[in-house]
């Protein structure tokens, strides 16, 4: 691992579709699973949307709020004005997690090391994306696929990338 690896997080279908209605679009407790795994005491730095788009603060770790609204207050949580102010509040951890949505996607790909991308195997109604990105920039460097079957009516793929050196 680099001394510091930020790490983009997302669960995205077969066009990068990621939520709706500020709402995400699966529910799907594997995923959810790691996604908790991995993102635990570590600090998980979101956009507005999608802070008010979780039932609650997220538990064991430290929710970072990125708004352009000097009033917006969002309890339980550190508002700040920028991606950069952001990971400043998150220097000491070694691996800060980036959890969304579309548009703080957008503005970490330029900044990410490591992005870990649960494939959803469908085409979900979607009005939010996660960002093109290219495989110049992009190598896949692990893949864990989960195919449907009685008990998991959608399959998916766990795939791990790295900015190339
Ligand atoms: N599938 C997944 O893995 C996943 C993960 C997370 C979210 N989602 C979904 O994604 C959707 C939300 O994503 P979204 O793209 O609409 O919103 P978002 O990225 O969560 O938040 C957007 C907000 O972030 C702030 N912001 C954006 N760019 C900024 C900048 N350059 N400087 C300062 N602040 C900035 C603004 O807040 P202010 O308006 O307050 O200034 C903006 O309205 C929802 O449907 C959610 O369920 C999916």
């Amino acid at each position: 691992m680099n001394e510091k690896e930020i790490t983009i997080i997302a669960a995205l279908d077969r066009n990068r579709g990621l939520g709706k209605n500020n709402e995400l679009l699966w529910h799907i407790p594997e995923d959810l699973k790691r996604f908790k795994a991995l993102t635990s005491n570590h600090c998980v730095i979101m956009g507005r949307k999608t802070f008010e788009s979780l039932p609650f603060v997220l538990p064991k770790r430290t929710n970072i709020v990125i708004s352009r609204n000097p009033e917006y207050s969002a309890p339980g949580a550190q508002v700040v004005p920028d991606l950069a102010t952001a990971l400043e509040v998150a220097k000491d951890d070694p691996q800060p997690f980036i959890i969304g949505g579309g548009q703080i996607y957008q503005l970490a790909l330029e900044v990410a090391h490591r992005m870990e991308l649960t494939w959803i195997d469908e085409v979900a109604d979607a009005d939010t994306y996660f960002p093109e990105f290219s495989s110049d920039v992009w190598k896949l460097t692990d893949t864990e696929s989960y195919p449907n079957n009685d008990s998991r009516p959608l399959g998916f793929t766990f795939k791990t990338y790295k900015r190339h050196e």
